[in-house]
């Protein structure tokens, strides 16, 4: 399969995606089956739109449902995706909430839902993962972060808590396995349209037009503009960049 951006013939290989039913997950899987990859997408609802899109585009995809706050639902996962494709070598942990609520209405049972979808997941699916990868000496590991760990918008205490608990995973596990192979980056994106932020507080709070005023980039960003992000962290040609956070939020943090 061929795509336009894709410059170069890669080797093909085995990608999980988790969150890849929907918005910028499904991109992911769409894009890395365009790269030329195996496709297999972790969600907690159905995915049969990313598994038609990637079929329609002539690529290899699986999907069940996982959810990735669950140790048993990975395993579980994890076995699926083992027996049928063998080892997995690129790892997008992408499944993420961005509930919008002051801390102090944040009661311990949000703050744990947050931290086990959006870090403790992280944990979960690398464990399941990384083995795999370490033993074949190659891997690549990305993780969703978000421009908020930079801009520390109210209402987000637990989301950005948790975004900088992979900042500080990619940082520290890049140093783990790096001799192995294996590199572990994060995307820091600012404001997407997705279904999740469509559906969201985001647009009755006015967060769409707000940014623009201090975007260097005077649009709202969408899923495509990550695309080229995650097609190259995952290449052989990122081989030697590893615990890095690249912000892709149209210029709104510029430090
Ligand atoms: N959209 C943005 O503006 C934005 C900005 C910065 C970071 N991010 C991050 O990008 C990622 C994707 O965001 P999005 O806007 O595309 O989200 P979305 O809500 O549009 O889609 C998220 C997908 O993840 C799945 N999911 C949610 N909980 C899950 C769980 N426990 N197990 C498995 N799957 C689960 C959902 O079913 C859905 O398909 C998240 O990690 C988010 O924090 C998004």
């Amino acid at each position: 399969m061929t795509s336009a951006t894709t410059q170069a013939q890669r080797t093909k290989r085995v990608a999980v995606v988790t969150g890849g039913g929907a918005g910028i997950g499904q991109g992911y899987a769409l894009r890395l089956a365009r790269d030329g990859h195996t496709v297999a997408v972790a969600d907690l609802g159905p995915a049969d739109a990313t598994e038609k899109l990637i079929r329609e585009a002539g690529g290899e995809v699986f999907s069940a449902r996982c959810d990735v706050s669950d140790p048993d639902s990975v395993t579980g996962f994890a076995a699926a995706v083992t027996d049928r494709f063998g080892h997995v070598d690129i790892l997008v942990h992408n499944a993420g909430i961005y509930p919008i609520v002051p801390f102090e209405e944040t009661d311990w049972a949000t703050w744990r839902r947050i931290m086990d979808i959006n870090l403790d997941s992280v944990f979960h699916l690398t464990k399941a993962f990384l083995p795999g990868m370490r033993q074949h000496g190659w891997g690549r590991i990305v993780v969703m972060a978000s421009a908020t760990f930079h801009s520390g918008p109210p209402g987000m205490v637990a989301y950005t808590a948790s975004k900088g608990g992979v900042i500080g995973f990619v940082r520290t596990l890049a140093a783990e396995v790096g001799a192995h192979g294996v590199t572990v980056n994060a995307i820091a994106p600012g404001l997407v349209r997705t279904p999740g932020t469509l559906s969201g507080p985001q647009q009755e709070l006015g967060l769409f037009d707000a940014l623009l005023a201090t975007q260097a980039i005077k649009r709202t960003g969408v899923p495509e503009d990550l695309m080229g992000t995650v097609s190259f962290l995952t290449s052989d040609e990122a081989a030697f960049m590893t615990g890095q956070t690249l912000v892709v939020d149209g210029g709104f943090a510029r430090a």
